[in-house]
This record gives structure tokens, C-alpha cells and sequence, in this order.
């Protein structure tokens, strides 16, 4: 008989789990940020076989994966889009089937939410969900945690989320937030207001929270009450050829001096998912300026060196909330209930 009530199960979606169990993890991962800085050992996983799929590419998700696979025991294997037959010549019901015999646990980042269900369903193994379309769950543990570490709580917080509401971040952070009874806010253009769906969703969640969740076009009334600005990407991976759209109906909510003058907490905290487009100093943004005059994008420098900015601690948290849901998971510890 299992004696953790996360053995065995899945990451596709915060909803897998409820909010004693995120705070659970949380404090766990906590745990282990300890131990690592600490150089106590944390294996876990001794001995275990992990899959890294990644469609897409990455820096944060990969890195974290591979080092808290290591840091636990275990043993990752990096499987990249052109180095695996899944989605040219073998389904992903297939690729379940195969990997999932010869690997313990399998991260997949890739272009859409049913694929990573269905090597949930299919490999007999757990699946953590390193990004869909959908949803970006990994992400969501280490953006709370960093908001616990410098709140010391999560509910009551008031999180701003400036970016449209159309994408996976924004729907993880909208479903998350009304689970951990923080109050939630997306300042998005009317055009690109969340899926209703998720909407409704996290409004239901939020009845048994307590949490606020709301939709506002107004940049700066979305600003003035928030403890967290988080903002993201104009163009999602892959839909970069919207481009031009994007700057024209994004540029109100750029989170820059001005917009966040307007904040009213002076202990307010930035945070981005990362990458983030702040300066012209990489060749995309450098075409970016080249065809729309513009030096920067979502957040200005301003912000993102201030003394607000937690980007870099949160994208460290990502290492140590994966090794929770992973040594959680797939690891043989005593949790018997939260
Ligand atoms: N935040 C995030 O998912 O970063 P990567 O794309 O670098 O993995």
C-alpha cells in the first residue's frame, strides 16, 4: 500500500490537486531549498529513469527537470523534438506506450494539453506537465512559492497579471490563484479577455477559497491595490506571426515606471516566467526594434532591475518545486495525509 497520497499521480493541471496539497508542496519544496543550500543530500529518486520531451524549446524547464533529477538520484534523459519519432512518424499514444516501459516518470513540454493526457493515460507512468497550449503547472509551484517567501502567505495577496488573457500562463495563474485564495486580476485588451471556460472555472474554485478573480480592460486600476505584478509575453510560442496585433494592442499594459507609480503597496513584488523581452539586447528583440521602433516589450528595464524584481529567484524555485512534485510523486515518501 502507497504511503503518500501524491504517489503515482499526475501533474497536468494545478486542478489535480487541491490547495492543502499545493501548500503541502510548497512547503516541501521550501524543504529542499534548504537541504540543497544546505549540500544535504536529497535522493529520492535513487535509481529512476526519467523522460524530458520537449517539442518546444526551453531554458528554465529543461534546466530544472535535468538538475532536480540529478540533485534526487536520478537519472534524466533529454528528448528533443528532432531526436525522437513522436509527432512525425509515431503517435503520442505509442511514444506512451514505449517510454513508459523503460522510463519511471515523463516530463512533457509540448504543443497541446490532450498530448500530455494522453501519455498520462497511456505510459502507466507519472506525467508531469512541463507546458501546453493550456497550461503551465510547474511554473504555477514556483511563482506561489516565491510569493509565499516574500509575503510569508499566500492568501489575501492580491496578484496582477498584465498580459492577455489568452494564454497558458494566464490560465494557470487565474485557476491557481482561486485555489490558494489569492485575489486575482487579468488587465487584458477586451479583444483577448480569458477563455470563458477557465473563467467560470476559477470563479467556482474561488467560491471555496475566498479568492477574488477578475477581468478589467484598465491597466491602472488593475495596478493600484496589487501586491504582485506579473507580466508575460505579448506573442506566445507560436504565434509569433501575430506579432504586429499584439504590440499595437498590448502596448497599455506594459509594465513600466509609469504603470507601476500607480501601485500603492511599496513592498510590491515583479515577477515574469521568463524570457522576458526588456531590452534590445538579444537578436530578437533587436528585430523587434528593427521593425516596430520599439526597445522593449511587456516590462522595461526600469522594472525588471528595480528592487521589486523576484524573476531571477522565482525562475531558481523552479528547480526546487520540481524536485517536490517529482520526489513527491515518484519518490517513496511517508505522506499519509495533508
Ligand atoms: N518559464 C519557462 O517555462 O521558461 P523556459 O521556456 O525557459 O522553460
Amino acid at each position: 500500500m502507497s504511503t503518500s497520497i501524491f504517489q503515482g499521480r499526475h501533474l497536468l493541471s494545478t486542478r489535480d490537486f487541491s490547495r492543502a496539497e499545493l501548500e503541502w508542496l510548497i512547503g516541501f519544496a521550501e524543504h529542499l531549498k534548504d537541504l540543497k543550500k544546505r549540500n544535504i543530500p536529497h535522493h529520492y529518486l535513487e535509481g529512476k529513469n526519467i523522460a524530458l520531451l520537449f517539442e518546444k524549446t526551453s531554458t528554465r524547464t529543461r534546466a530544472a527537470f535535468t538538475t532536480a533529477s540529478i540533485d534526487l538520484g536520478a537519472h534524466p534523459e533529454y528528448l528533443g523534438k528532432n531526436d525522437i519519432q513522436l509527432g512525425n512518424k509515431e503517435t503520442v499514444l505509442d511514444t506512451a506506450k514505449v517510454l513508459g516501459s523503460m522510463f519511471d516518470g515523463i516530463e512533457f513540454r509540448g504543443f497541446k494539453q490532450e498530448h500530455v493526457e494522453q501519455l498520462a493515460e497511456y505510459s502507466g507512468v507519472v506525467v508531469w506537465n512541463g507546458l501546453t497550449d493550456r497550461e503551465h503547472p510547474t511554473q504555477m509551484l514556483a511563482d506561489f512559492m516565491t510569493i509565499k517567501e516574500h509575503f510569508g502567505k499566500l492568501e489575501g495577496i492580491n496578484l496582477t497579471y498584465c498580459g492577455q488573457g489568452r494564454n497558458n500562463v494566464q490560465n494557470s495563474l487565474m485557476i491557481t490563484s482561486a485555489i490558494l485564495g489569492v485575489n486575482y486580476t487579468n488587465a487584458t485588451p477586451a479583444e483577448l479577455e480569458p477563455d470563458p471556460e477557465i473563467l467560470a472555472t476559477a470563479q467556482q474554485l474561488a467560491k471555496e477559497s475566498g479568492a477574488t478573480i477578475r477581468v478589467t480592460n484598465d491597466p491602472i486600476e488593475a495596478v493600484v491595490d496589487a501586491d504582485v505584478i506579473y507580466t508575460n509575453v505579448w506573442a506566445a510560442m507560436g504565434e509569433e506571426s501575430k506579432f504586429a496585433e499584439r504590440v499595437q494592442q498590448m502596448s497599455p499594459y506594459q509594465v513600466n515606471a509609469e504603470l507601476v507609480s500607480h501601485i500603492k503597496n511599496p513592498d510590491w513584488i515583479f515577477l515574469h516566467c521568463l524570457p522576458a523581452f526588456h531590452n534590445t539586447d538579444t537578436e530578437y528583440a533587436e528585430e523587434i526594434r528593427q521593425e516596430f521602433g520599439i526597445s522593449a516589450m511587456e516590462v522595461t528595464d526600469d522594472v525588471f532591475y528595480s528592487k521589486h524584481a523576484h524573476q531571477f529567484k522565482e525562475a531558481e524555485n523552479r528547480m526546487h518545486t520540481i524536485k517536490a512534485i517529482m520526489a513527491a510523486t515518484l519518490g517513496n515518501l511517508y505522506v499519509p495525509s495533508v
